[in-house]
């Protein structure tokens, strides 16, 4: 494997027209921090760079939702994006905005060096355009039905379904977005970035590097469906203008002009440093590892358009690894930001510390398919991992040399056998963490750090100190010895997945240096005053995280009121006949334990028994509800609802006192189609 001298990590630009939630933060955040902390730790010169996405038909359809401008809505969400990352510990050098003029010289330099250099084509063409609100309508202005997949949100740049990249033109009942006419083809000028031209070129390229899987399949999928044109201008107000003469009103492509992002948030960072140029280091110069953190929907923005962009530039580094993670449901449900269905960064960390979803999700990251977040699951990694196995080991250690050691390090005496299978598998730790961690397993590095602590905790057991204590007070001196130092050492290793907690620990121990290599050879000085011990994690109750399911819940039931008030978004009765309600016998039902809210109703639907569980606890008590027939659709993917899968949704009303269940009027056998 090559050899790099430095390392430059960048993480998407995430648009700042909303708050993160924690799919962003699983997908290219959290990662990408734990990586870069990891490789400061080994003393590696690295920079970490990202910033706020901040054009784009995303930007504007806030905007124009809001009725205010764009850059009131930027500014905004860039100052509590900011904040946010910050306070669960993402360690950026450098968080900038595509808004800044150094970004907006920048992409006006790659623009005008590829228009001049004839890699740029140009052609008019007729795009959608309302002739209700006088305007052209780029991207995701319209909306429609995807030729591919048939998912019948599909945007006009890309199907969210099947991640099909589109040409507005091929939705089928396209809608504009923002009035809902049904717009008209109108002639524009438009230039085009031709990605078939270099696609040869692009492939020798991509196909002498190491990708991950899911990043290869993405891209020769594209590749084998012939890349073709892409057009890099738009007809928009907002974004960086495109700079050529008698183009008002038209600008960059927000996909062209954000990983360019990358370029100027790092001048952005040199110019902070006091040393402009020192960007050139980063970008230009082949001895430089560049990572690119995303999610898998950008892809091949990241893998194909990017690199294309910056090979035509001639003197700019290629990625060398592109760690795309899949997707993070909640609670079994894909995130819906339009519906609001998500865990908002700024909720979580309002009643929660950052250190437990840092590790829950590092342990379950979406690296190769897609994961569940659930809130028992952050309970039980919290109260059963943090808490009563790293948290534990670490404050029984450092209370009992506070009790009979006068919080002083003790002296190792002599080792037996049990002493050296310790320090073996804690001298073994940091090298294979990072392993792991230079090869971007995040989710086997936490696993591998949490077998250690398993480890310890039980040699702490093993080695019974509270009894030697009285009987052999040189081998109890040895066990805390050895208990101090491994503590030490996990300081060390948790830090990428764990700063806060490191953190702690480290006043804790007292110790100021550390490094990743030497720490687990370091032997700690006898003697050496240690600090005060404190607890590391406190239980999450359940109380907690029933609070939070229930906002979800609430959430899941309730489509947003947005939904409701479309009057034109009808559908016509193929689509209603996509649903299958059906009646339903209720045979048996039970309170969902742990939760005031739900029930577990087991249903007979004719030829077939199924059990759905359901927020209507509050209305309905489980003796109400046996014998009723209800309205059930049967194929709604099933969602796992507290651990419970739930394989349908029954159908009630819930208005601002009560909720009310429907059901069949008169006998009506289980089981019979609903139409
Ligand atoms: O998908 C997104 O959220 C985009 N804003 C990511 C941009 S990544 C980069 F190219 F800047
Ligand atoms: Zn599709």
């Amino acid at each position: 494997m090559k050899a790099f001298k430095r390392i430059l990590v960048t993480s998407a630009l995430p648009y700042a027209n909303g708050p993160l939630h924690l799919g962003h933060i699983a997908g290219a955040y959290l990662p990408a921090d734990i990586y870069v902390r990891y490789q400061r730790l080994k003393n590696r010169d690295v920079i970490y760079i990202c910033g706020s996405d901040e054009h784009g038909v995303p930007i504007t359809v806030t905007a124009d939702k809001e009725g205010s401008a764009p850059q009131n809505v930027v500014d905004r969400f860039h100052a509590m994006n900011k904040e946010d990352f910050s306070k669960l510990g993402i360690c950026f050098d450098n968080y900038s905005r595509t808004s800044l003029s150094i970004h907006h010289k920048t992409a006006r330099q790659f623009f005008t060096k590829l228009y001049e250099q004839g890699d740029l084509t140009v052609h008019t063409e007729e795009q959608f355009y309302s002739e209700k609100s006088q305007r052209f309508l780029p991207d995701r202005y319209v909306e429609g039905t995807c030729p591919y997949c048939r998912y019948d949100k599909a945007r006009g740049d890309q199907c969210d379904s099947c991640g099909k990249w589109l040409d507005p033109k091929q939705l089928i009942d396209p809608k504009s977005k923002t009035d809902g006419s049904t717009p008209v083809l109108k002639e524009t000028k438009h230039w085009y970035f031709p990605m078939g031209r270099f696609a040869e070129d692009w492939k020798q390229w991509f196909n002498s590097q190491q990708w991950k899987e899911n990043v290869r399949n993405y891209c020769m999928g594209w590749y084998n469906e012939g890349l073709g044109e892409r057009p890099i201008t738009r007809d928009l107000h907002w974004g960086v203008p495109v700079p050529l003469d008698n183009t008002e009103g038209k600008v960059l492509y927000v996909w062209f002009d954000a990983p360019i992002g990358y370029i100027s948030s790092t001048k952005e960072w040199a110019k902070n440093q006091g040393a402009p140029d020192q960007w050139k280091k980063y970008w230009c110069d082949n001895e430089t590892k560049l990572v690119h953190f995303i999610g898998k929907d950008n892809i091949v923005f990241h893998a194909i358009l990017f690199p294309m962009m910056l090979k035509r530039m001639g003197n700019f580094v290629l990625p060398s690894a592109i760690p795309a993670n899949e997707y993070l449901t909640i609670e079994g449900r894909k995130i819906s930001t339009s519906q609001n269905y998500a865990v908002w960064l700024k909720d979580y960390l309002a009643s929660f510390p950052p250190d437990p979803l840092r590790y829950t999700l590092a342990a379950n990251a979406p690296e190769s398919k897609d994961t569940d977040f659930s809130w028992k699951q952050l309970q039980s990694r919290n109260n059963d991992e943090l808490a009563d196995i790293l948290g534990n080991f670490v404050n029984r250690t450092l209370i009992f040399v506070h009790n009979f050691f006068e919080g002083k390090i003790p002296p190792r005496i002599e080792l037996d056998a049990m002493d050296k299978q310790m320090l073996k598998t804690i001298q073994n730790a940091p090298g294979q963490v990072g392993t792991q961690l230079e090869n971007f397993e995040i989710r086997n590095a936490t696993k591998t750090f949490m077998d250690v602590c398993r480890t310890a905790n039980k040699y702490f057991n093993d080695k019974a100190p509270w009894s030697t204590r009285k009987t052999d007070p040189e081998v109890c001196a040895t066990t805390l010895n050895v208990c101090l130092h491994v503590v030490n050492v996990l300081s060390v290793i948790m830090m990428p997945i764990l700063p806060f907690s490191a953190e702690k620990i480290r006043s804790m121990l007292n110790i100021e240096s550390v490094n990743w290599d030497d720490v687990a050879h370091q032997t700690l000085p006898a003697d050496h005053p240690l600090g005060e011990a404190g607890i590391l994690f406190n239980k999450i109750e359940d109380s907690m995280i029933e609070k939070e399911v229930d906002k979800l819940n609430a959430l899941a039931g309730e489509p947003s009121q947005e939904l409701f008030n479309k009057k034109d978004d009808l559908i016509n009765f193929d689509q209603f006949q996509k649903m299958h309600l059906k009646t339903a016998r209720v045979m048996k039902a039970e309170r969902v334990k742990g939760t005031d809210k739900l029930l577990k109703l087991h249903i007979d639907l004719g030829d077939e028994k199924r059990q759905i569980i359901a927020g209507i606890a509050q209305d309905y008590t489980p003796e109400d509800i046996v014998n009723r027939t209800i309205i059930v659709v049967t194929n709604l993917k099933p969602a796992v609802i507290r651990g419970e899968e739930s394989q349908g949704m029954l159908l009630a009303v819930r208005t601002k006192e009560s909720l009310k269940l429907l059901t069949a009027d008169g006998n009506v056998p289980p089981g019979e189609r609903v139409s």
